[in-house]
């Protein structure tokens, strides 16, 4: 089938019928992995279609009709259509080129999403293996987890890079910035164009290649998940196409941050990466940033794969598959790829330019809900206590996170361990043996800092426990910095 074009010809107010609508019939995330009987919608797998289609067949709530039209690709005839959506709503939809009717069968062409608190358009997502050149990218894992871990506090110029569907520049516009989209692919500026009328926000979109049409711009907030499989294959489709190693469009992505990001803003990026022998991700990241000084980086990685698992996921639908595993692992061996990672890269730009880089990687629990305020908190805790000029309030009482439910300790008091809270997403690291002290000294919150520095010979052993326990969120209360 020809790839939809979708029409601006209704209004945000008219489209609103869709938002009222799919809000009223519970068309959101968690009911509709509920209904599809997966963990998260942002996990929907073309192998697994047939069951989805029988789980909304034997189900007759309106949200099973609503997925099936909307998220299955189902036809139906007109007059359930209209029992559905109402009258006005099948004809502003009709009138958009998004529902179509053909011999007696209604269908909608494009595809809807609901991210957060918003709807997504976007190309059909059932993958054949032989998909149109074009296509835009449906909302996969991957736009799904930058969606839920980038704030966005504070932004007044945003920058979204490779938006797809162009749900990233929206989010940044619907949280008040100036928002700027950019994509290589035509189609999806269109699709980006329609999911901001239907969502009610502006976005400013240029036709073009990463940072070419932004030159000489600075944003606080830069997003992107750009093509990131390691390919041989030349001839990918262009949403995941970023050559032989994955990385080509993600370094260019890094290496433009020093032209492009204010002092105290922040790059959030989601994509797969390769884990080699010899350089560590964060060293790689740094490396193609070109500095030793004035930056943050960060990585929230969620898991790690082998070569082999990886390809498999990434290969359904193709015809010839033994031969194409074949040559996707032989290519894998030959660079060296010992494992690949999904994580969310974040890297901060420095207020002053002289401090040295701090590089961490958190490992996260994979979220299928908004995990922001979590992420804020940690990327202000690492901008904060792992700034060389910071010093702790002498009067300030510093207790135990709510993060947090208690600190184990071993026999010996040489390492301790703490225990996450039930909402906590965050997996801690063990903290060491001053770090674990200086935490049972606060017990119960009662101490000052001075207080507690009095049972310190080591001034700089104090200082580095405390930091330790700030970066890892595990005390309270917290004031996050302003930048
Ligand atoms: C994985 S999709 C992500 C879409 C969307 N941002 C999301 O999160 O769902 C990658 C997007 O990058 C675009 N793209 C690929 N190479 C590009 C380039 N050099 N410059 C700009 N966009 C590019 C593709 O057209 C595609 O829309």
């Amino acid at each position: 089938m020809a790839l939809p074009t979708l029409k601006t010809s209704a209004t945000t107010e008219e489209l609103s019928l869709l938002h009222k609508r799919l809000r009223d019939i519970g068309y959101n995330e968690a009911n509709i992995a509920q209904l599809l009987g997966r963990f998260d919608i942002s996990e929907l797998n073309g192998k697994e279609y047939p069951s989805y289609i029988w789980r909304c067949d034997r189900d007759t709530s309106e949200l099973a009709k609503a997925v099936a039209l909307f998220l299955l690709g189902r036809a139906s005839d007109r007059p359930r259509v209209t029992e559905l959506l109402g009258a006005d709503l099948v004809s502003v939809l009709e009138r958009c080129g998004i529902l179509v009717e053909f011999r007696g069968a209604m269908v909608s062409l494009p595809v809807v999403f609901p991210c957060l608190d918003k709807l997504f358009f976007t190309d059909q997502w059932v993958g054949t293996g032989n998909q149109e050149p074009g296509k835009v990218y449906e909302l996969g894992t991957d736009s799904y987890a930058l969606a839920r871990v980038t704030p966005r506090r504070n932004v007044e110029k945003a920058l979204d890079l490779c938006t797809g569907s162009g749900l990233h520049a929206i989010f940044s516009a619907a949280a008040g910035a100036k928002s700027q989209a950019v994509d290589i692919n035509p189609r999806a500026l269109h699709y980006t164009e329609f999911n901001a009328l239907l969502n009610g926000v502006e976005v400013q979109n240029h036709l073009g290649d990463l940072y070419n049409s932004v030159k000489g711009q600075t944003f606080d907030l830069i997003t992107a998940n750009p093509p990131f499989v390691p390919s041989p294959d030349p001839n990918v489709l262009i949403h995941r196409s970023a050559g032989e190693t994955g990385e080509e469009v993600p370094e260019k992505l890094v290496a433009g941050l020093s032209k492009h990001l204010e002092p105290g803003g922040l790059f959030s990026m989601i994509l797969d990466h390769p884990m080699y022998e010899g350089e560590t991700y964060l060293e790689r990241l740094e490396r193609w940033l070109g500095a030793d000084k004035g930056w943050g980086i960060a990585t929230l990685t969620f898991h790690e794969l082998t070569p082999a698992n990886y390809i498999m996921g990434h290969l359904s639908g193709v015809e010839t598959y033994d031969e194409t595993f074949r040559n996707y692992l032989e290519s894998y061996l030959r660079l060296g790829i010992k494992s690949m990672r999904f994580a969310n890269v974040f890297i901060r730009r420095l207020q002053d330019a002289n401090a040295p880089n701090w590089k961490v990687d958190q490992r996260c629990n994979w979220p299928n809900i908004s995990l922001v305020p979590q992420v804020e908190e940690w990327l202000d805790c690492q901008a904060t206590y792992r700034d060389p000029q910071w010093r702790p309030d002498p009067d300030w009482t510093p207790n135990l996170s709510p993060n947090y439910k208690c600190l184990w300790r071993d026999w010996t008091h040489s390492r301790g361990v703490l225990e996450m809270a039930d909402d906590n997403w965050l997996q801690p690291e063990p903290l060491n043996e001053q770090e674990a002290e200086l935490l049972f000294q606060m017990k119960p919150g009662t101490r000052s800092i001075s207080e507690l520095q009095q049972s310190w010979d080591d001034e700089h052993a104090f200082l580095q426990a405390l930091r330790g326990l700030g970066i890892r969120r595990a005390l309270t209360p917290f004031s996050p910095r302003k930048d």
